[in-house]
C-alpha cells in the first residue's frame, strides 16, 4: 500500500478509480465536495436531499461510471451525526468503507480530507485510521487454496485530498500503513493451520524479521537451552508432541542503550488439544489461533520497526503444540518452572499459564520497564466480556490506565478485571506451590492471578484475547487483535520521551 496528500487545484477532475465523499448526516458539504457536486449537476446534493442517501453511520454508496470527473466512480461514505461521534464510530465507519471499496474492485482510492472532524480526534487521527482499515481490508487468504485463475484488482494506492501536507499528516499516513500491515501479519500467522505453522514456523517467521530490519534482532531458545533454563513449565506442555517447543526473543533496539525496554510476551500455542485433558470435538479446530497472542507479537513488531519507533522494545514468544501422547504431561503431575515454584497441573488444558510463566520469569533479566503480555488464554474471557473487548489485568494502574486509553484511541478496546487476594485462594493445592486451575468461578481472573505470581518484579499487564482474536461465527479467520492497541501504546510511549 502506498498513500499520499494531495492538494489539486480541482478534486473533482483528480485521476483514481473511486473518489470518496465522507459526510455527516447533517448533510452539509464541505468545499471540495460541493466542487465536486457542481461538476456531477448537483447529483449528491439530490441523492441527499430527497433522502437515497440519509449519510447515516456507516452507510456508503457507490456511483459508478460519473461522468466528467477524474474519477471512474463515486462512493459516499455516511459518517453518522458528528456531535455524538466516539473513536470507536470513526474506525467502524472506516471499516464499513473499507468493505465496500473491496467489493468495488478497484486499485486507487481517492479521499475528500477537508471534512470537519468530530471533537476530540484530530485530522492526522482520523486519516491513520482510513488508513489501518484499508491496509486490512486489502488482506486475502490464499496460502493452502489452489490461486483463482485471474487475479482480481488490489486496493494498492490511497491518496488524501484537500489534506494539509504537514508532518502530523504525513506521520498518520505511514504509520497506518505500518499498523495495518502488522495487523495483517498477525492475521496470516493466525489462520495458517498447525501443520504448517508449527512453533519452528514461528522462530523462522521472528528470524525473518531480524534480516528485514536493521535494528530488530532475533534469538531463539530450543528445548535443550529451555532445559539449561530449567524451564520445566513451558517444557511440559509440548513433551506430548513431535513439534519441538521455542522460545523466540526479538530485540528491537529503537532508543538508547541506556533506556530499558518495553517487552512484549505472547502465548504461542500452535494447536491446542486440550492435551490428556482433551477438548470436545466441537470446533477444535479453531485451537490453530492459539498461537494469535504471539502473532500480535510478531505484528507489533514488525509494525514498530516499521514506523521507527524511537525506544527499545523486546519480544518474547513461548511457542508449543499441546498434544496428547504415552509421555504427555498428566493431571497431576508436578512441575518445577524457572522461578523455582512447583506447579501442579490438575488439568493440561491449561497450558497457556505454565508456558507464559517461564517466560514472565525469564523476561526479568531485561530489566523491563514494562511487561505485556498477549495470551488466548481462557474461555471465561468470552463469557465475561463476548467479542467485543479482550481482557486486561495488571499489577499497575498506570500500566492498565495507558492500554485501556490505547485500546480507545485505536478502537481495539479492553476491558479491567480485578487480581485480588480474594481469587488467589483458589489456586492453592496440598499438592505443590501453586496449581493450574482454580475452579470454575472466575477463570479469566485466577488465569491472571497464576502469571501475576510470576510478574512481581516488574509493571505488568496481561491480555486475555480469547474472545477477540479472531472472527468466531460468521466468516471464520484471525482478526490481528491487539496488534492495533499495541501499536498505538508503543507509539504513545515514544510520543511521550
Ligand atoms: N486456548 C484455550 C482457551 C480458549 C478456549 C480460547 C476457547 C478461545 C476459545 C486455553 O488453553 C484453555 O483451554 N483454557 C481452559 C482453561 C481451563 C481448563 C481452566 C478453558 O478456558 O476452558
Ligand atoms: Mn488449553
Ligand atoms: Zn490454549
Amino acid at each position: 500500500m502506498r498513500a499520499y496528500l494531495k492538494n489539486p487545484d480541482n478534486p473533482a477532475s483528480f485521476n483514481c478509480d473511486v473518489l470518496v465523499v465522507p459526510l455527516y448526516s447533517d448533510k452539509k458539504l464541505p468545499r471540495a465536495a460541493r466542487e465536486v457536486d457542481k461538476v456531477l449537476k448537483k447529483q449528491v446534493s439530490q441523492l441527499l436531499g430527497n433522502g437515497d442517501f440519509g449519510a447515516s453511520h456507516g452507510e456508503t454508496m457507490l456511483l459508478p461510471g460519473v461522468l466528467g470527473t477524474g474519477a471512474k466512480h463515486l462512493m459516499l461514505l455516511g459518517l453518522g451525526e458528528r456531535e455524538n461521534m466516539q473513536r470507536q464510530q470513526w474506525v467502524t465507519a472506516a471499516a464499513a468503507l473499507a468493505s465496500a471499496l473491496n467489493a468495488a474492485k478497484v486499485k486507487h482510492i481517492a479521499i475528500l480530507s477537508d471534512f470537519k472532524t468530530p471533537k476530540g480526534m484530530p485530522l492526522a487521527w482520523t486519516l491513520q485510521q482510513f488508513v489501518v482499515q484499508i491496509t486490512c481490508a486489502t488482506y486475502r487468504y490464499t496460502a493452502t487454496k489452489t490461486p483463482a485463475k485471474k487475479d482480481l484488482p488490489q486496493i494498492n494506492k490511497l491518496s488524501f485530498l484537500a489534506a494539509a501536507n504537514n508532518s502530523a499528516n504525513k506521520k498518520a499516513l505511514t504509520h497506518g500503513i505500518a499498523i495495518g500491515e502488522g495487523i495483517n501479519l498477525a492475521r496470516e500467522l493466525g489462520n495458517l493451520p498447525g501443520n504448517i505453522c508449527t512453533p519452528k514456523y514461528l522462530s523462522a517467521q521472528a528470524r525473518k524479521l531480524g534480516r528485514r530490519f536493521d535494528k530488530l534482532s532475533t534469538r531463539v531458545l530450543g528445548e535443550k537451552q529451555m532445559r539449561e533454563l530449567e524451564m520445566h513449565s513451558l517444557l511440559s506442555v509440548g513433551t506430548g508432541s513431535v513439534q519441538e517447543s521455542q522460545l523466540i526473543i526479538m530485540n528491537y533496539h529503537g532508543g538508547k542503550k541506556s533506556q530499558k525496554p518495553h517487552v512484549l510476551v505472547g502465548k504461542g500455542i500452535t494447536f491446542d488439544s486440550g492435551g490428556i485433558s482433551l477438548k470436545p470435538g466441537s470446533k477444535m479446530d479453531e485451537m490453530k489461533f492459539d498461537m494469535c497472542g504471539a502473532a500480535s507479537v510478531l505484528g507489533a513488531m514488525q509494525a514498530a520497526a516499521s514506523m521507527s519507533l524511537p525506544i527499545n522494545i523486546i519480544g518474547v514468544i513461548a511457542a508449543a503444540e499441546n498434544m496428547p501422547a504415552g509421555n504427555a504431561t498428566k493431571p497431576g503431575d508436578v512441575v518445577t518452572s524457572m522461578a523455582g515454584k512447583t506447579i501442579e497441573v490438575l488439568n493440561t488444558d491449561a497450558e497457556g499459564r505454565l508456558v507464559l510463566c517461564d517466560a514472565l520469569h525469564y523476561v526479568k533479566r531485561f530489566k523491563p520497564e514494562t511487561v505485556v503480555d498477549m495470551a488466548t488464554l481462557t474461555g471465561a474471557c468470552i463469557v465475561a466480556l463476548g467479542h467485543h473487548a479482550s481482557g486486561l489485568l495488571s499489577n499497575d494502574d498506570e500500566l492498565a490506565d495507558a492500554l485501556l486509553k490505547a485500546g480507545i484511541d485505536s478502537g481495539d478496546r479492553a476491558w479491567r478485571l480485578p487480581l485480588w487476594e480474594e481469587y488467589h485462594k483458589q489456586l492453592k493445592t496440598p499438592f505443590a506451590d501453586l496449581a493450574n486451575i482454580g475452579g470454575p468461578s472466575a477463570g479469566t481472573i485466577t488465569a491472571g492471578c497464576f502469571l501475576s505470581q510470576f510478574a512481581e518484579d516488574y509493571r505488568w499487564a496481561h491480555l486475555d484475547i480469547a474472545g477477540t482474536a479472531w472472527n468466531q461465527g460468521g466468516p471464520k479467520g484471525a482478526s490481528g487483535r491487539p496488534v492495533a492497541l499495541l501499536c498505538q501504546y508503543l507509539d504513545d510511549l515514544a510520543s511521550a520521551k
